[in-house]
C-alpha cells in the first residue's frame, strides 16, 4: 500500500526528516499490518540523526513508540486478529530464546536486529524512491501504518486509549522500570532522578510506586521541574551542585540510596554525578544513551570496590513487555499511572521536524505525532 512516512535519508549528519510517499508491502509470515493511532517522540530517535547511534546503513523510517488497531494479517498469525488494539513494543519477544524463557525477554535475541535494517527476515518491508527503508525497532511508527513482527505487538483492552497506550511502546516502561525493576527502589529510600524527560518523568512515577521517601529530581528546564512535582517528586533543583547540598542534607552527608540517569545524551560527566550523588552500597542505573563512540569515564576503581555500589545498566526499564505493557494498562485505567499528563504537545506528521526542535528545546515531556484519517 502507499502512504507517507518521516525518513531519514542520511542518518549522521542532523539532515532531518523528510516526509514522503512510502510504500508498505503486506504483512508476510508471523507479522500484522497496524493502523497507528499516535506515535511518541523519544530521544533516541534523534539519536539515530544525529549520529549519537551511528547505524551504518539507510535511509532508516523512524519511530518506535506507537499504538493502534490490526487491520490485516499475515500467514501463520495466531495470536491477534483484525480488529485487536495493540500497543507496538521497540524491543520483540520472540517468546522462545533462552533469555525470554528465563523471563527477561528485553534481553530476546531478536532485539539484537532491531537496528539492523530490515525486518527480523532480512528483507525490507518498506520502500521509498524505488529503494529499500529500514524501520526503526522492526517497526518505523513514524508512519501511519506499520506491518510489525508479531513479536513486536502487545494485544491492549480495547477500552485503553490510544494516544496514551502508545507512550507504553517505549518511554514508559522504560522510565517506570527503570526505577521499579533496575534500580530496586526501596520503601523509604531517597532517590535521584537525573533528567525528566519522557523516561524520567515514568522513573519519577515508579520511585512513587515503590514508595520512595525522597523523590529528588535534576533538570536544567524550569517546567520540567514544576511538572515533576505532579508525578510524585519531592524536591526539584536545576544541576548537580544543588542536588548535592540537598542530599547531603536529607541523608546526612550519607547520599542518595538510588542515582537514576535519563538525561537525553550521556556521557562521562554525569556518570561521574551520578557516583558522587550515591551512597555507599547504593544503586546508580543507567538509562540514557551514550553516543555509542564515548568509550572513556573518569572513574575511581578502588573506591568504587570498596563503596559496595553497583552501576546498573538497563535495556526497557528490564520491564518484559508481555507482562508489564498490561499491567502499566491497568496501572493506568486505576488511576495510578499517569499517561496522558506526559503528552505536552501533539503534532501533525508532516511537523515532524518542528517536534524534534522542540524536545531539543526541553519543551515537551513527550511529543506526539498524531494520525488522523
Ligand atoms: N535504555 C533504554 O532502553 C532506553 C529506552 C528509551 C530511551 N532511552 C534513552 O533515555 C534518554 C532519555 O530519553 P527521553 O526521551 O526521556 O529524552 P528527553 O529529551 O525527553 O529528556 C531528557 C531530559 O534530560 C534533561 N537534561 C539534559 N541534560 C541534563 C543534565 N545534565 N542534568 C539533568 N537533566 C538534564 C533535559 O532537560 C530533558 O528534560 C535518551 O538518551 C534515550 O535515548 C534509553
Ligand atoms: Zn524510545
Ligand atoms: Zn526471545
Amino acid at each position: 500500500m502507499k502512504t507517507v512516512g518521516a525518513v531519514l535519508w542520511e542518518p549522521g549528519t542532523r539532515s532531518g526528516w523528510s516526509v514522503e510517499e512510502i510504500e508498505l508491502d503486506p504483512p508476510k509470515s508471523r507479522e500484522v499490518l497496524v493502523k497507528l493511532a499516535s506515535s511518541g517522540i523519544c530521544h533516541s530517535d534523534d539519536h539515530v540523526d544525529t549520529g549519537d547511534i551511528p547505524l551504518g546503513w539507510g535511509p532508516i523510517l523512524g519511530g518506535h513508540e506507537g499504538a493502534g488497531v490490526v487491520v490485516e494479517v499475515g500467514p501463520d498469525v495466531t495470536d491477534v486478529e483484525v480488529g485487536d488494539h495493540v500497543v507496538l513494543s521497540f524491543l520483540p519477544s520472540c517468546g522462545k530464546c533462552r533469555m525470554c524463557a528465563a523471563g527477561v525477554s528485553q534481553m530476546c535475541v531478536m532485539g539484537g536486529g532491531v537496528l539492523g535494517g530490515f525486518a527480523p527476515d532480512g528483507t525490507h518491508r518498506i520502500h521509498a524512491r524505488g529503494q529499500g527503508v529500514g524501520p526503526f525497532s522492526y517497526l518505523g511508527t513514524f508512519a501511519p501504518y506499520v506491518v510489525a513482527p508479531l513479536d513486536s505487538v502487545v494485544k491492549i483492552d480495547a477500552d485503553m486509549p490510544l494516544m496514551p497506550a502508545s507512550l507504553i511502546g517505549c518511554g514508559v516502561p522504560t522510565g517506570w522500570g527503570s526505577a521499579v525493576y533496575a534500580a530496586e527502589i526501596e520503601l523509604n529510600d531517597t532517590v535521584v532522578v537525573l533528567g525528566v524527560g519522557g523516561v524520567g518523568m515514568n522513573a519519577v512515577q515508579g520511585a512513587r510506586h515503590r514508595g520512595a521517601k525522597n523523590i529528588v529530581v535534576v533538570d536544567p528546564v524550569a517546567s520540567k521541574r514544576d511538572v515533576a512535582k505532579d508525578f510524585g517528586a519531592t524536591h526539584a533543583v536545576a544541576d548537580f551542585a544543588a542536588a548535592m547540598e540537598l542530599i547531603a542534607q536529607m541523608t546526612d552527608g550519607q547520599g542518595a540510596d538510588r542515582v537514576l540517569i535519563t538525561v537525553g545524551v550521556a556521557g562521562p560527566e554525569i556518570v561521574e554525578q551520578a557516583n558522587q550523588l550515591t551512597r555507599r552500597g547504593g544503586v546508580i542505573v543507567l538509562t540514557s544513551a551514550a553516543p555509542v563512540l564515548q568509550r572513556q569515564v573518569e572513574f575511581d576503581l578502588f573506591t568504587f570496590a570498596m563503596s559496595g555500589k553497583r552501576l546498573q545498566g538497563t535495556l526497557y526499564g528490564s520491564t518484559r513487555s508481555r507482562l508489564d505493557v498490561p499491567l502499566l494498562t491497568d496501572l493506568y485505567k486505576r488511576g495510578e499511572l499517569k499517561l496522558d499528563e506526559l503528552i505536552t504537545k501533539t503534532y501533525k506528521l508532516e511537523d515532524i521536524n518542528e517536534a524534534f526542535a522542540d524536545m531539543r528545546a526541553g519543551k515537551n515531556i513527550r511529543g506526539v505525532i498524531v494520525y488522523d484519517d
